[in-house]
C-alpha cells in the first residue's frame, strides 16, 4: 500500500523524451478511421492487445485484492493483457494467493502475465504460472529499487543465469522488465542470449522508484532520482540488439507517448502508473472510459499517419530532437 500511495503522491514524471519525438503528418494518408485495426502480433509472446496493464500489485491485503479484481475486470471489458504484481509474497505465504487468484477468475479467459523478481528459481516461477493459469511470465530487474530501499538487496550476482534457466524450463513465455530505470544496450546484449520471449523496456521519465523509496527513508539517495534510461532511448538501444518483440513502458501517460513509441519500433505498451491513477480517481468506470480513450486516440493519430496498423506505424518517420538526439549521438548512432 506504500507503493501504491507514494506512486501517486510523487506522481509521474516527464522524462521519458518521447517530447522529443516529433511525429511527420501525412497530408495523404489514404485510409478512413474504420479502417484502422489495433490488433497486434508479437511471435512467440502472443500477445494481441497493443496496450497491456502493467505489473502493480504485489503483496497482499484486501486493498490490494480490490484494486486487482477492479483492474482485471477492467482488462476483461476492453480487451487489454495484464500483468499482476510480483507474486513472491503469495510464494511465501498461501494466504496472500487471493490477490492474484481474483485476477484470473475476473478474468478467465484474458492475456495474463505473472510476474516475480530475478532472484527466483525456476520452481518458483513454475508455481508463479502455475497460480493463475499465467499466458506468460513476467521477470523484474529492480536493482535502483533495491538499493533505495533500507531493506533492499544488496547482491545481483546469477540473475541473467535464473533468467535463462526459468525460460529453458517454462512452458509460457517469459518477458524480461525493468521498472522505471530502463534497459540499455549492454543489459539486452546479455539478455538476448537467453531464450526469453520479449523484453519491456520499463524506461525512465514516468513512475520513479527512487523517489518512492525514498519516501520511506530519513537520508535520502536522492542521486538515483535522475538515473536510468530513458524510455525512448531504451525502445532504440533494446530494439537494435534484441531481435525478439519489445515492450515499451515507463512514463507512457497517454496516446501520443504510445504512438510514439510504436514508431520507435515497439511491438506493444504498457501503463502502471497512469492507469493506477486512472483507477483511484475514477474507479471501474472512469478506468474503462480512459482506455477507450486511449484507444480512440491511437486510432485518430494512426489515421493522420497513414497506419493501418500497430506493426506500419515502425515504418512511419520521426525527427529526433533535443537531449534524445544528443544521448543517441552519444551512444553512437547517427
Ligand atoms: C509497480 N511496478 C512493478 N513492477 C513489477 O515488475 N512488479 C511489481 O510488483 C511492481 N509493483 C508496482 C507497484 C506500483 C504501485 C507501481 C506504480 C508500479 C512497476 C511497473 O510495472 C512499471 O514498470 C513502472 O511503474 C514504470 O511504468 P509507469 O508506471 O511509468 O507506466
Amino acid at each position: 500500500m506504500d507503493h501504491i500511495r507514494f506512486a501517486v503522491s510523487t506522481g509521474q514524471g516527464r522524462e521519458t523524451m518521447f517530447d522529443d519525438v516529433r511525429l511527420v503528418h501525412q497530408a495523404l494518408p489514404s485510409l478512413g478511421v474504420e479502417d484502422i485495426s489495433l490488433h497486434i502480433r508479437t511471435g512467440d509472446l502472443k500477445l494481441e492487445s497493443p496496450v497491456f496493464i502493467n505489473a502493480m500489485t504485489g503483496g497482499g491485503g484486501t486493498e490490494t485484492t480490490k484494486l486487482n479484481g477492479l483492474l482485471a475486470r477492467a482488462a476483461k471489458e476492453t480487451g487489454l493483457a495484464m500483468a499482476v504484481g510480483s507474486q513472491m509474497a503469495a510464494l511465501k505465504d498461501p494466504a496472500e494467493r487471493t490477490t492474484y487468484e481474483i485476477v484470473r477468475k475476473e478474468n478467465p479467459d484474458g492475456f495474463i502475465m505473472g510476474n516475480l523478481g530475478s532472484e527466483a528459481s525456476v520452481s518458483q516461477a513454475q508455481q508463479a504460472v502455475e497460480m493463475i493459469g499465467a499466458n506468460a511470465l513476467q521477470i523484474h530487474l529492480n536493482v535502483i529499487q533495491e538499493l533505495t530501499m533500507p531493506e533492499g538487496d544488496r547482491d545481483f550476482k546469477g540473475a541473467l543465469e535464473r533468467i535463462a534457466a526459468i525460460a529453458e524450463s517454462l512452458h509460457v513465455p517469459v518477458v524480461v522488465k525493468e521498472t522505471g530505470f530502463g534497459i540499455s544496450r549492454e543489459a539486452a546484449e546479455k539478455l538476448a542470449n537467453t531464450g526469453i520471449a520479449a523484453i519491456d523496456v520499463g524506461g525512465f521519465g514516468g513512475t520513479n522508484f527512487a523517489s518512492i523509496e525514498n519516501e520511506r527513508r530519513a537520508r535520502k539517495l536522492s542521486y538515483f532520482q535522475d538515473w536510468g534510461v530513458p524510455t525512448a532511448v531504451s525502445i532504440i538501444e533494446v530494439k537494435e540488439v534484441f531481435r525478439k518483440t519489445v515492450l515499451a513502458s515507463g512514463g507512457i501517460q497517454h496516446a501520443q507517448d504510445a504512438i510514439k513509441a510504436f514508431v520507435l519500433g515497439a511491438d506493444a505498451v504498457g501503463l502502471a502508473g497512469a492507469f493506477l491513477k486512472q483507477a483511484l480517481e475514477g474507479g471501474e468506470k472512469g478506468l474503462i472510459e480512459e482506455i477507450g480513450l486511449l484507444q480512440e486516440d491511437m486510432r485518430m493519430m494512426m489515421t493522420a499517419l497513414g497506419a493501418a496498423e500497430p506493426a506500419r506505424l515502425r515504418s512511419c518517420p520521426a525527427i529526433l530532437s533535443g537531449g534524445l538526439s544528443h544521448y543517441l549521438t552519444m551512444r553512437g548512432y547517427n
